[in-house]
């Protein structure tokens, strides 16, 4: 071992950081070292998998793209590496609207990161199709929902990787061992009681915007939930991060680890009122909609069942763009028990490897109502919709009717 200012290199390490293995490494090296020192991380440790973020050209522009596309020269993945959603279905993109212009970038950035060895999944349920962590494993994934999911019900554990960061971790096969990496970081420090019950799946993505923006990036430990779901579980993830908690809880009984903890002093209480202020938090005033999406983060099979039962012998109204956001191997089971079908005769259509944050809406739409409290975050903070958060049965009604009710 080499001794540096701060972090511990191995030989070959040095030997990454100093070019020997070509620019991209070189490129890594530099960026995980000046993490690990900034953040006092003794070594760098392997990782099983990298989940990238920063796949839309939406986001990336002109400059993001030239970045990839010089580390595709010579960059290689050395893990398993999947990519979170891209701004467009890579398919079917002329049907959600995209314009020739988006998709031809779209396409460069996508051909950047398979040339890197990377799998192009464009998905944000990467335990869902494969890319599942063990207990314990470390990981470098992007993308705050996963990344919530993976340290907290899959009990993996990961840091909240930037783009770069999450890429430099692939390309070396190593991530700086600090932060959720250390079990002395992963103790939780707020106890959250839940006084109420949760009666409609919305319900989860409204708690996470109470918890979140109650926990001031704390550990939550939470207790008074009887029992939740993988797609209850996978919603509450991405609403507690995106309003503001770390991206690790505890619900005492239900996820891995809250047997070993013992409960916070510090404590808040979430009340049936609590519930009710986020939705008048998270809602806007209106009743017309005019963009309905389910599948934030992407849908499980059992989450498209539940929207063909719900679509069966119905139609969406001409007013009304209807989009199940998906990954595309999720979709292929759809196609196989004839879910897309019914959803497709119906009018609805399937987003595909993207979703309603990541794709160029802007302007498209004034409102959108969906399952998502952290859909709702994004519609309206980063595309300027007015939303509804609702279960599914009101996103549906709104598809078919154009009206909240
Ligand atoms: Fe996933 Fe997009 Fe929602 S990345 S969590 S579907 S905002």
């Amino acid at each position: 071992m080499i001794i540096r200012d701060v972090m511990y290199l191995t030989k070959e390490e040095e030997r990454m950081l100093d070019g020997e293995y070509g620019n991209a490494v070189k490129k890594s090296m530099e960026i995980l070292t000046a993490l690990g020192d900034i953040y006092g991380a003794q070594n760098l440790i392997k990782v099983g998998s990298v989940q990238i973020a920063g796949v839309s050209y939406h986001n990336l522009g002109d400059a993001g793209l030239e970045f990839l596309d010089e580390l595709a020269k010579d960059g290689r993945v050395r893990v398993i590496t999947t990519l979170n959603p891209a701004g467009m279905d890579l398919e079917n993109w002329r049907n959600l609207g995209i314009s020739e212009e988006f998709a031809k970038k779209q396409k460069l950035v996508i051909e950047a990161f398979r040339k890197m060895g990377i799998i192009v999944s464009c998905t944000c349920t990467p335990y869902l199709i494969g890319n599942l962590p063990r207990y314990r494993e470390h990981i470098a994934w992007a993308e705050s929902s996963a990344v919530t999911f993976a340290n907290s019900v899959i009990g993996a554990m990961t840091n909240r990787e930037g783009g770069p960061s999450a890429l430099a971790a692939a390309f070396i096969g190593k991530t700086p061992m600090y932060g959720l990496h250390l079990e002395k970081n992963r103790i939780p420090d707020i106890h959250v009681e839940v006084n109420t019950e949760l009666k409609k799946f919305s319900d989860w993505g409204a708690l996470g915007h109470c918890i979140g923006k109650n926990a001031n990036n704390k550990i939550p430990y939470i207790t008074g939930i009887k029992e939740a779901g993988l797609e209850e579980l996978k919603s509450f993830c991405a609403s507690v991060v995106t309003y503001g908690s770390k991206p690790l809880f505890y619900i005492k009984g239900i996820t891995p680890g809250s047997e070993k903890h013992e409960t916070p002093k510090e404590k808040i209480t979430v009340t049936k009122e609590d519930i009710k202020k986020a939705y008048d938090e998270i809602n806007d005033d209106i009743d017309t909609i005019e963009f309905v999406c389910v599948g934030c983060p992407h849908s499980s099979i059992k989450e498209i069942s539940q929207v063909a039962g719900l679509l069966k012998d119905k139609k969406v109204s001409p007013d009304v763009e209807f989009w199940v956001a998906t990954s595309r191997p999720v979709k292929h089971l759809s196609d196989i028990r004839g879910y897309t079908k019914i959803i497709e005769d119906a009018g609805g259509k399937f987003a595909c490897d993207t979703c309603l944050a990541v794709a160029p809406l802007k302007g498209r739409f004034k409102s959108v109502a969906t399952t998502s409290a952290k859909g709702c975050y994004y519609s309206r903070g980063k595309n300027n919709m007015l939303t509804k958060l609702g279960n599914l049965e009101e996103c549906i009604n709104a598809a078919v009717s154009g009206k909240w009710s």
